[in-house]
Parts: C-alpha cells; sequence; structure tokens
C-alpha cells in the first residue's frame, strides 16, 4: 500500500452552491502533499471530508486504505487532524496539554511522551507555562504535537500557518519538514504559494471546484515558460530581508 489518500470525482454542494465539483488527487505514503487554494476555494471542505467529519455527494475517498463511508472508524484511527484554529487549552500549561491528550488517548507514560514531545518540538524552555502566554508560533507548534500523540499515520494540517508571522511561519514549516522526516504523510492545505514551494513534495491546485493542475513543484514550474531575465541581479524578498534584520536565519 503505498497511497495514502486517494480521491477519485469528489463533489460536494451546500445548498445551491457547488463546493467541489469533481475533485480527483492521490496522495503517496511518507510525502508533503500542499493543497493550495485561495480563501473559500473548499480546502476546509476536503479535509473534513478525509477526516470523516463531512459527507461528500458523490465521488470516493480512501485514507489509509480505508473508505471514508464505509471504514470511517478505521480512518479516524489512522490519522490526526489539526484544525484552522488551534485546539489547545490556554488556562494549561503546554506540559499539561500534552499529558491530558496522552491520559486520554490510554497511553502508558503520558509525562513521558509529553516530555519527549516538549522536547522534539523546542518547548522544554516554555513547558511549564500557560499556553495562554505562548507566541502563536509556539502554540501552533504546541498543537501540532498535541495532534501527534498516539502516533498517526496521518497528519491533515489545515492552514497551519495563516494568521502566524514570518517568524513563527519559519518556526512551523521546521516542524512540519521534521515530522515528515519521521516518516509521516502530512496533508497541509494554504493560502500561501511560498509555503507549498518550501514544503511541498507534491502540490494540487484547488480552483473553482477543481484541481486545475498538480505535480511537483519542478513540474509546476514547466507549466511556464521560463522568464527572459537580461539584468541579472538578485534582490531579497520582503521575508528574507524581515528575517535577516531580526536575525534569524531559516533552516534548510
Ligand atoms: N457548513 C457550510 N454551510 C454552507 N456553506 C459552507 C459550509 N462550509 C463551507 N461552506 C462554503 O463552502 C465554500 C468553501 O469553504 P471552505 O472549504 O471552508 O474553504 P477554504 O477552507 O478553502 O477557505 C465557502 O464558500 C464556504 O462559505
Ligand atoms: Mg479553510
Amino acid at each position: 500500500m503505498e497511497k495514502a489518500i486517494e480521491v477519485k470525482d469528489l463533489r460536494k454542494s451546500f445548498k445551491s452552491a457547488a463546493v467541489l465539483k469533481g475533485v480527483d488527487f492521490e496522495v503517496k505514503r511518507g510525502e508533503i502533499f500542499a493543497l493550495l487554494g485561495s480563501n473559500g476555494a473548499g480546502k476546509t471542505t476536503i479535509v473534513k471530508i478525509l477526516a470523516t467529519l463531512l459527507k461528500p455527494d458523490g465521488g470516493t475517498a480512501t485514507v489509509n486504505g480505508f473508505d471514508v463511508a464505509a471504514h470511517s472508524e478505521n480512518v479516524r484511527q489512522s490519522i490526526s487532524l489539526t484544525g484552522q484554529f488551534a485546539a489547545v487549552d490556554e488556562i494549561l500549561t503546554g506540559r499539561e496539554n500534552l499529558i491530558m491528550i496522552a491520559k486520554l488517548r490510554h497511553l502508558k507514560n503520558p509525562r513521558q511522551v509529553a516530555a519527549d514531545l516538549l522536547k522534539r518540538f523546542g518547548l522544554v524552555d516554555a513547558a511549564d507555562r500557560r499556553a495562554s502566554t505562548y507566541s502563536g508560533g509556539m502554540r501552533r507548534r504546541l498543537d501540532i504535537a498535541m495532534s501527534l500523540i498516539g502516533k498517526p499515520q496521518l497528519i491533515f494540517l489545515d492552514e497551519p500557518t495563516t494568521g502566524l508571522d514570518p517568524e513563527a511561519r519559519i518556526e512551523v514549516w521546521n516542524v512540519v519538514k521534521e515530522l515528515a522526516n519521521s516518516g509521516t504523510t502530512v496533508f497541509l492545505t494554504t493560502q500561501y504559494l511560498e509555503e507549498a514551494e518550501q514544503l511541498a513534495d507534491q502540490i494540487a491546485i484547488l480552483h473553482e471546484g477543481r484541481i486545475i493542475v498538480s505535480g511537483t513543484l519542478e513540474e509546476l514550474k514547466k507549466l511556464f515558460p521560463p522568464a527572459k531575465v537580461e539584468y541579472v541581479e538578485k534582490q531579497p524578498s520582503l521575508e528574507e530581508l524581515f528575517l535577516a534584520l531580526i536575525g534569524k536565519k531559516e533552516e534548510k
């Protein structure tokens, strides 16, 4: 089984508004797949259908080999979902949030599980502070750490960096890269081209209810003729400038 997700002719309407008009794509095991689309394109709708929270009107979808309609329980056991809005309990500390989830999942050693994740996601220093004092990036990292408890094969990250500043966005990117290196399949949605470019092995663009293009970044680039550059001088992007000014560099 090397397909983590297989979607065929997926359709969904809300009242008379057709949001998904026949969506097709595949996600391979272990890859980072980015579903790129503007606000309202239907990204969250697809995530909800794949996570068995919403029923499609037509088409089929399998996740980790299980049909989302016929075997929703198996699907739910094999995935984890980090929604658009962080599920962190603000009153608890980072450590307490993690221990709580580990207990809910009936794991043997909740404290150890929490300690390992705090280390892995760079939250050791902040572990015993209330989550309400965390920056956006820290909260997101904690949220992702929480969703990894129980070792899901596949994680859905729905717009993991929307609303984060550039520094926090890069912290989250590094976490996502680390996840993929550890073998977890990552399905992420994003409105940011640069995010897909930075992270994804495979990119699919959702527009007006369909996947209009998909492929690796290299493949997508080939769809456009190369620009003729006569005066060669690379200008740093605003993001590079900002990060240089505050003394942070992106880790590759
Ligand atoms: N439960 C719902 N009822 C009615 N319309 C909805 C519902 N959920 C989403 N929509 C509509 O479907 C479209 C796609 O929404 P969504 O999947 O959230 O987009 P995205 O996540 O790409 O921003 C939007 O126009 C949204 O208003
Ligand atoms: Mg959304």
